[in-house]
């Protein structure tokens, strides 16, 4: 057995080889930190090196995997990482796209294909899922959250992990999944990567670990440890985090593999005062695997030396690599994800690409609709617009490094795919994304595709107002470029970019109606747009088939079903804003004379668009919930139960969301929070009783004591198609 085999094998393992297991390396491509590795391929021959990263191909990883096998003494085979965060060849829509479809069953979908994908492409381990709560969208990796919601955030991750690692991770087409970046990394204080996070004991469990938890209990087979601050200690450095949390409470047997170069970053955080420290630091903490800072390499013998670790410290963290090397079947056979065949029949192949574009339109979100401006009808002309309407390096967007961005399918091509001749498309940039010219540099330098139009403004726009004059319909795809999303790319406005919005103002003046497909990697304060447009349909970035998937919502091949899951605000000024607030003790009920209330003075308290939220081709209608009983005890299930109807002329699928409010507890308690939710298919016409059950644990909630349980009292459930509109039913809990 697993225990057997490697207590054996590390009977046989020097200290030097040990603290060799724990080292983790890039190959050097796709740099996300300020330090590159050197020497791998002499390091992986002298056994200074558990696993690799940023490779990948049968080719790539047998060379390197052979390597391991063939010229160390004890011929450990090496992890082969990479960051698969939404597909890996074939691409799907960013996370926080993928999470608005609250379609669990595609989101897990995606995950296999990207595990069959990335194992067939030699890899054995993704770094993904990332469930980071995020409630400021000014921070980048946003794009990568499932949003701002625990229990939806917890369900996604679940079904991230069972994706990627099936039900047996020895399988060649399965692959470990890593969950990060623990913990709370999506706190980081005014949305600024990796800055300072100091959160209380009662949030973090009620809300901020519970994803991660999740997927810890979906089996994920490890860790990520992240880069921010928690309350004074770097969570890279916190024992009770990594060891207490995670592995005492929690139970978690798995890997715990640092985030790039964290552990150097114990001495600029300030809480190592060099290199040796942070080793010690973060050996203790509860971090196995070190990633590019060669921080355990270079100091853990000297440290064993001086007493300071022992080598039992070491032996724990190198088991534990070894243990995820024997889950994944590495020992049988180091070549099991090595197959050129089946990575030729498999990458990319067309049920593939048929289930991204699937999924893709899942994803996508109608913020709007008035005068039946979608969908589109199939004659007559289009006035196609705007700095994304061609682009397809910001179709697979942000984290898609395996992903080929000449393969993805641009609105245009989408839009011709879809009405061959029948349309007449005239197209016009209108605007650059931006016009800053180092921004675009930057962008450039790490994976973007911009050229900056060197036309001036107003000679673009004026060219978008002369087609869109000719037209009959003005089609403006606009909002951010993919590499303003993601890590390292926090905003301090949430705009759309650049001339964008005076392009959108200089249309609407012509009065053809204004459809926008807005691209974002976050939620967008877009008030303007939302008075103005006729329609605005968010499609984030979509993936690979993103103009295929774009084409079938705007002409009404599938009829749209997202809702976001992250709110999005009206102005910057309101972030961080939730649906999950508290009441306050002044809430404000929208008198406008009313002064001393939690209010602002120039901006209303409710956001643009609310948490949950997404229109349809056609609309739903609630009943008022049914409550089995209006009094319940600890032990008895509460059944509500609410018809929902299909009130238009074409067949929908509605997301059906069950809120709970514990009116007064031993602590204040949100106003609303999600506990349950059902998407569901309706034919034009059609009705449908849809019925949730809550239990004592939907109700429970880390009291006064920190203990975690229900207390008696009022509650009211709420029933509704998003977190605003919603019908309700009280009970009481004995
Ligand atoms: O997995 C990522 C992480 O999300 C951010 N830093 C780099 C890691 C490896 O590329």
């Amino acid at each position: 057995d697993m225990n057997t085999f490697v207590n054996q094998l590390m009977g046989q393992m020097t200290l030097e080889e040990k603290i060799g297991q724990l080292n983790l390396v890039s190959v050097g491509f796709d740099v996300t930190g300020p330090i590159v590795s050197k020497n791998v391929e002499e390091k992986i021959q002298k056994g200074l090196v558990g696993g690799v990263f940023n490779t990948f191909t049968p080719v790539a990883v047998r060379k390197l995997q052979q390597m391991a096998v063939e010229k160390t003494r004890l011929k450990i085979p090496l992890l082969f990482g990479y960051d698969v965060i939404h597909g890996h060849r074939t691409i799907f829509p960013i996370p926080l796209g993928l999470s608005a479809s609250w379609d669990l069953q595609a989101i897990e979908r995606s995950a296999r294909i990207a595990g069959d994908e990335a194992s067939a492409d030699g890899l054995n381990w993704v770094y993904s899922p990332m469930v980071d709560i995020s409630r400021d969208p000014r921070w980048g990796r946003i794009a990568e959250s499932a949003g701002e919601d625990p229990f939806y955030g917890a369900r996604v991750a679940e079904a991230m992990v069972r994706g990627y690692q099936g039900n047996d991770l020895t399988l060649a087409n399965t692959v470990m999944a890593c969950v990060k970046h623990f913990a709370l990394y999506g706190a980081a204080q005014a949305g600024r990567d990796y800055h300072t996070v100091d959160m209380s004991e009662r949030t973090m469990r009620q809300e901020y670990l519970v994803p991660y938890k999740a997927a810890i209990d979906a089996g994920s087979g490890s860790v990520m440890s992240s880069f921010n601050d928690i309350n004074g200690i770097p969570a890279a450095a916190n024992q009770w985090l990594l060891t207490d949390v995670l592995r005492k409470q929690w139970g978690f047997t798995g890997l715990v593999a640092t985030d790039y170069t964290a552990l150097n970053e114990l001495v600029p955080h300030g809480i190592a005062a060099d290199e040796k420290e942070a080793a010690e630091l973060a050996l203790k903490a509860g971090n196995d695997m070190d990633m590019v800072g060669e921080v355990f390499l270079n100091n853990l013998p000297q440290l064993v030396k001086e007493g300071k670790v022992t080598e039992s410290q070491i032996n724990d963290a190198c088991k534990r690599v070894l243990e995820a090397k024997f889950k994944l079947g590495l020992f049988d056979d180091p070549y099991r994800y090595v197959d050129n065949q089946r990575a030729s029949q498999t990458l990319m192949k067309k049920e593939y690409r048929d289930a991204a574009r699937d999924i893709a339109r899942r994803s996508m979100v109608l913020l709007k609709n008035t005068n039946n401006a979608l969908p589109l009808k199939k004659t007559g002309s289009i006035a196609l617009v705007g700095p994304l309407a061609k682009s397809q390096r910001d179709m697979i967007g942000n984290w898609s490094g395996a992903g080929d961005w000449k393969k993805a399918v641009s609105v245009e091509q989408g839009i011709r795919n879809a009405v061959g001749n029948s349309v007449k498309i005239n197209y016009a940039k209108g605007a650059n994304i931006t016009d800053d010219e180092v921004l675009v540099k930057r962008l450039n330098a790490h994976g973007g595709d911009l050229d900056i139009d060197t036309r001036s403004s107003e000679q673009m726009i004026q060219e978008a107002v002369d087609v869109a004059k000719g037209s009959d319909v003005v089609v403006a795809v606009v909002g951010e470029s993919q590499g303003m999303t993601g890590e390292a790319a926090s905003r301090a406005e949430l705009n759309i970019p650049g001339k964008q919005l005076d392009l959108l103002k200089a249309l609407k003046q012509t009065g053809k109606p204004l459809v926008i497909v807005l691209m974002s990697g976050r939620p967008l304060a877009i008030s303007w747009e939302d008075e103005n447009a006729d329609a605005i349909l968010e499609t984030w970035f979509a993936g690979t088939e993103a103009g295929n998937a774009i084409a079938d919502v705007l002409f009404g091949a599938y009829n749209p079903s997202g809702k976001i899951t992250a709110t999005f605000p009206r102005e910057v000024g309101q972030v961080p804003i939730y649906y999950s607030m508290k009441n306050t003790g002044r809430p404000y009920g929208g008198e406008m004379l009313d002064k001393y209330k939690s209010r602002y003075l120039d901006v209303p308290n409710d956001p643009l668009y609310p948490f949950g939220f997404g229109l349809s081709y056609t609309t739903f209608e609630y009943s008022e919930p049914k409550l089995n009983s209006s009094e319940i005890s600890t032990s008895d299930k509460l059944t509500v139960t609410c018809t929902v109807t299909n009130k238009g002329s074409v067949d929908g699928e509605e997301v059906v969301q069950l809120y709970v409010r514990d009116i007064s507890g031993s602590v204040t308690r949100p106003v609303k929070e999600l506990k349950g939710f059902q998407k569901i298919l309706l034919k034009a016409g059609e009705s449908r009783d849809v019925t949730f059950t809550l239990t004592n644990s939907d109700l429970s909630f880390y009291r006064k004591d920190m203990s975690f349980g229900s207390e008696p009292g009022k509650f009211t459930v709420f029933v509704g198609g998003n977190s605003r509109d919603v019908k309700h039913a009280d009970f009481n809990l004995k």
